[in-house]
């Protein structure tokens, strides 16, 4: 049965989130589907940062404390935690995706001495596996890949996985995978890049022991946003994190010579908080007020699904490489075509954004709170007219 437009208005009409689009700033004519690299502008993050410059105007070094930047890392920590399933007291944000791990990567290998190996997929983002194999190296220890054989076993000290691949959207199995390195006594490492804000994360749950996401995709912070990192409490008294500045001392402001590390997460923080980031975050999160993650879940499983179905229709040559269950893949949709690059470019001309990743990956995000089903729909029109034939 042929889907028409009207099928996706009534899609629409029936969404309990469709009110939330008018949170963000998106332009006319556009269908961003690029929300998984970089989400779309938050309406209030623009009055946010006009409010910054007013506070740092007004109060200059005192603005600190009364514009309150100095508890902001940790406020923010409490805010991702809801999304992550985490107690609030275990996430922070602070620096990059990449900075975090290499610092909770390293603190994972000093927790498990003795141990010579780290696991990793080779399918893993490309800068995780930049950052295992610095780390490696400094430590002395192996670098094993999991999708490629290397064994879980008593030599491993840490795993380190993506939640959702980013390539094909795949979720993966977070309690199954924490169990089996608990196991042999390996610590378990997630990284959230792809998940949090569009899919529910049980981080709890699943018992996970580290963690590490970005703000800058599905939570809408902006281009270069502050990153996150989560400890769960019962590790986080015996994290030693390697870069040891001043942010991370348990007395920063006595100048003492010796580093003593702050407790909790605090001190995976390493200096001064980029607190412009920050404050856009903040503002950015407010988009999320009132919103579950089961409804976000919901609502980019109906998007997702509608974009298989009509691709299926009226693009036959592209080759789906997500899974096609929607219960297992996150809230993205992957295509392959030997053209994916030149497709990409010409829908872009037509104001379809997706994004390209070699060598013939087209993907597509579908970040629920302000994609619609019309949308969806109007992206394979436009996608369709320059497939080539
Ligand atoms: C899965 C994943 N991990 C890590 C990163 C790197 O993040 P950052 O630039 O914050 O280090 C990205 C960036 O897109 C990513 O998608």
């Amino acid at each position: 049965m042929t889907i028409t437009r009207a099928d996706a208005v009534r899609l629409d009409a029936a969404d309990p989130l469709a009110g939330l689009r008018d949170r963000f700033d998106i332009p006319e004519g556009v269908v961003y589907l690029d929300g998984n690299s970089l989400g779309a502008p938050p309406r209030a993050v623009a009055g946010a940062l006009a409010a910054f410059a007013d506070d740092w105007r007004r109060d200059l070094i005192g603005a600190w404390g009364s514009a309150g930047w100095g508890g902001l890392a940790a406020r923010l920590g409490t805010r991702v935690a809801r999304l992550v399933g985490a107690a609030e007291d275990e996430v922070i944000v602070t620096d990059t995706t990449s900075g975090n791990l290499f610092k909770l990567l390293v603190a994972a290998c000093r927790m498990r001495p003795g141990r010579s190996r780290v696991l990793i997929e080779a399918a893993n983002f490309p800068s995780d596996l930049y950052v295992a194999q610095g780390v490696c190296e400094l430590l002395g220890l192996e670098l094993g890949y999991l999708d490629e054989g290397a064994p879980l076993d008593e030599t491993v000290a840490v795993v380190v996985h993506s939640h959702v691949d980013f390539r094909t959207g795949e979720i993966a199995d977070m309690a199954g995978l924490t169990a089996r390195a608990h196991d042999v006594g390996a610590l378990m490492l997630w990284d959230l890049c792809h998940s949090a804000g569009a899919i529910p994360v049980d981080l709890t749950g699943a018992g996970a022991d580290l963690a590490v996401g970005c703000t800058y995709k599905y939570l809408n912070g902006g281009p270069g946003s502050p990153a996150y990192a989560y400890v769960a409490g019962r590790l986080q008294d015996r994290v030693r994190q390697p870069i040891t500045g001043w942010g991370g001392h348990a007395r920063r402001f006595a100048m003492a010579r010796e580093f003593e590390p702050a407790p909790g997460t605090a001190r995976l923080q390493v200096s001064q908080a980029p607190v412009i980031g920050m404050v856009a975050l903040d503002a950015a999160l407010d988009a999320f007020e009132g919103v579950t993650v089961e409804a976000l879940r919901d609502k980019a499983a109906s998007l997702g699904e509608l974009f298989v179905a009509l691709a299926a229709e009226r693009l036959p040559a592209l080759r789906l490489v997500s899974p096609r269950d929607p219960a297992a893949r996150g809230s993205q949709v992957s295509f392959a075509h030997p053209a994916a690059e030149r497709i990409l470019a010409e829908a872009a001309e037509r104001g379809v954004v997706g994004d390209f990743r070699p060598p013939e990956t087209m993907r597509f995000g579908f970040a629920p709170l302000y994609v619609r089903h019309v949308d969806v729909y109007e992206a394979v029109e436009r996608i369709a007219a320059v497939v080539p034939a």
